[in-house]
């Protein structure tokens, strides 16, 4: 999968994050010259700290919504992975105005940049809230609903922008609408922390995990390792007919809230028994959450080859070692 990359250099923004410290961690793995743009509003130093004395490593600290920084940051790549952005529905409707510069400003600075610099290809972050009220499950890509959040409506704008670029410009792009990530380094503190994370965390300190709702709402979880294989392939892909799209990544499976509760006390318990006893509390449902999601993965295993490893219990099996060592 790597061959299409060797001496050629990929930028990974927001590679300070979950995802993007991930990408950075797996291409710098395969000896490939590694760029990391970051601002660190919610990545961590941390997340990085071991690939900065790595030759092939290059951080710069900047901000998408500088043309300046993005411009810089483009400067002899070939290729990007775009992750920066804010994510979270919560975050965005507490605070659109900046999530819209982030995500939508930013985003089109990046494809200015990308553009101006001939970069060959932009793969970038998409979301699985782009599917808004739409209610048919598996969602499949052609098929969206209304944006229920101001997130979604930037995520939405995102893929927009990345088909005009290639209309107008040229400029190869691929959009990876996320179902639900999860694994290591994903962030367990803040106001707007992800709902794995925030329950490993609760059932280590051995507080109650609080389920929005009756916990019958239902996600297409998705373990970090599929997400960077299926990074890596939109970036190396040689199928013509697979560029200037998006795609769903997932699973292709669902898991309900109680589920995903008890999954976790399972594999934690293993660590400390006592965690087993552990209740679980519900409150209401918060606004702009859509009650099920469920990807088709069926467009990225026919033109992208993919094939994630990773099912739900395998994929919490190996977040909750890490957590259990890193928290
Ligand atoms: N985690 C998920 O389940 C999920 C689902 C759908 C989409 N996504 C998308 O995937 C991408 C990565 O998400 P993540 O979960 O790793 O989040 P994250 O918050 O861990 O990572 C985002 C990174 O972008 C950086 N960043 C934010 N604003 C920036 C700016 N103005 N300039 C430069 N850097 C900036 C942050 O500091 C952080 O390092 C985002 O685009 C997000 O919207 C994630």
């Amino acid at each position: 999968m790597f061959q299409n990359l060797q001496n050629k250099t990929v930028l990974v923004t927001g590679g300070a994050g979950f995802i993007g410290s991930n990408l950075c961690e797996i291409l710098l793995d395969n000896n490939i010259k590694t760029v990391c743009l970051d601002n660190f509003s919610t990545g961590k130093r941390k997340n990085i700290e071991p690939f900065l004395s790595n030759p092939d490593f290059k951080l710069i600290e900047g901000d998408i919504r500088n043309l300046a920084d993005c411009k810089t940051a483009c400067n002899n790549v070939d290729y990007i992975l775009h992750e920066a952005a804010l994510g979270s529905v919560p975050r965005s409707i507490n605070d659109p105005i900046t999530t819209n510069d982030v995500n939508v400003s930013g985003f089109l600075n990046m494809l200015v940049a990308a553009k101006d610099a001939k970069v060959k290809r932009f793969v970038y972050a998409a979301s699985s809230s782009t599917y808004g009220d739409h209610e048919a499950l598996p969602k499949v890509e052609d098929v969206i609903g209304k944006p229920l959040s101001p997130y979604a409506i930037t995520k939405y704008v995102n893929e927009l922008y990345g088909d005009i670029f290639q209309k107008s410009y040229g400029l190869d792009t691929i959009g990876l609408r996320y179902f639900n990530v999860f694994g290591k380094r994903q962030d367990p503190d803040g106001a707007y922390a992800a709902v794995i994370p925030l329950f490993v965390k609760q059932f280590i300190n051995k507080e109650s995990p609080i389920i929005n709702g009756d916990g019958s709402y239902s996600r297409d979880f998705t373990y970090i390792d599929n997400v960077v294989q299926m990074n890596i392939l939109a970036l190396t892909t040689t199928n013509q007919e697979a560029l200037n799209t998006v795609y769903n990544v997932a699973y292709g499976d669902r898991t309900t809230l109680l589920q995903l509760a008890t999954i976790l006390k399972n594999n934690l318990s293993e660590f400390d028994a006592s965690i087993q006893d552990i209740d679980i509390k519900h409150r209401d449902n918060r606004v702009g959450d859509i009650p099920h999601s469920l990807a088709s993965i069926e467009k990225a295993k026919k033109l992208l080859n993919y094939n994630p490893k990773f099912d739900i219990n395998n994929g919490i099996k190996e977040a909750v070692k890490w957590y259990w060592k890193n928290l």
